[in-house]
């Protein structure tokens, strides 16, 4: 019997309890699961692919079929070079619909042998995504169920660097702009009350 391996390929910043679950799912109905990160590296990411491959590996370890790797350039040609003969892809809402079959019928039309799967994930995940889950963490907000807690770790190490470097760069401008109004002799003064 053919054994179908099937890559599951996304920019996966940061991995979600939506992609998990999704995850699963495809662990079940395919032999073998690659999830493919795309390292984009004009978009900005949060996270480097080394990192959200760290997160990935240690959220998947438990699947036996399901591997983690990355990837640059076309889907379609890195489907083919691990010998995969579908893409899985996530549809959380009809909204999602148009940009997945848009991206489906090109991948055929570039591949005609490779076919998409489009599975659900679970109600509960249909309105998460990375880029809320990147937004909730940046504006201070509580990531805790809709990542698993290791994600969230690493967002909330990500935003304490992030936070000591606003707060180091907001007093280098402060000082910076006392200096800037005080008068020369004043300035010395101060710069001798420092020291
Ligand atoms: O998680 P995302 O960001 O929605 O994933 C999008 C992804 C990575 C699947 C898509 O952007 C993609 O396949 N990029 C690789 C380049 C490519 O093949 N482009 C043509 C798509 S028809």
């Amino acid at each position: 019997m053919k054994r179908i391996k099937a890559i599951y390929p996304g920019s996966f910043d940061p991995p979600t309890n939506g992609h998990l679950d999704l995850i699963e799912r495809g662990s079940k109905i395919f032999d073998e699961l690659v999830v493919a990160i795309l390292g984009n590296p004009e978009k900005d990411p949060l996270f480097s692919v080394a990192d959200r491959r760290k997160m990935l590996e240690a959220m998947t370890a438990e699947f036996d079929n399901v591997t983690i790797d990355t990837f640059d350039g076309l889907t379609v040609e890195y489907a083919l070079r691990v010998e995969a003969r579908a893409i899985l892809r996530g549809i959380r809402a009809i909204s999602d619909y148009e940009y997945e079959l848009q991206m489906a019928l090109m991948n055929r039309k570039l591949q005609p042998g490779l076919e998409t799967v489009f599975m659900m994930p679970a109600e509960k995940y249909s309105y998460l995504s990375s880029r809320l889950v990147r937004e909730i963490a940046q504006l201070g907000g509580s990531v805790d169920c809709l990542v698993p807690e290791l994600v969230a770790q690493k967002l909330r190490e990500k935003m304490d660097v992030a936070h000591k470097f606003t707060t180091a760069d907001a007093a280098e401008t402060a000082e910076r702009l006392t200096q800037e109004r005080m008068t020369p002799e004043r300035k010395t003064k101060s710069r001798k009350r420092k020291s």
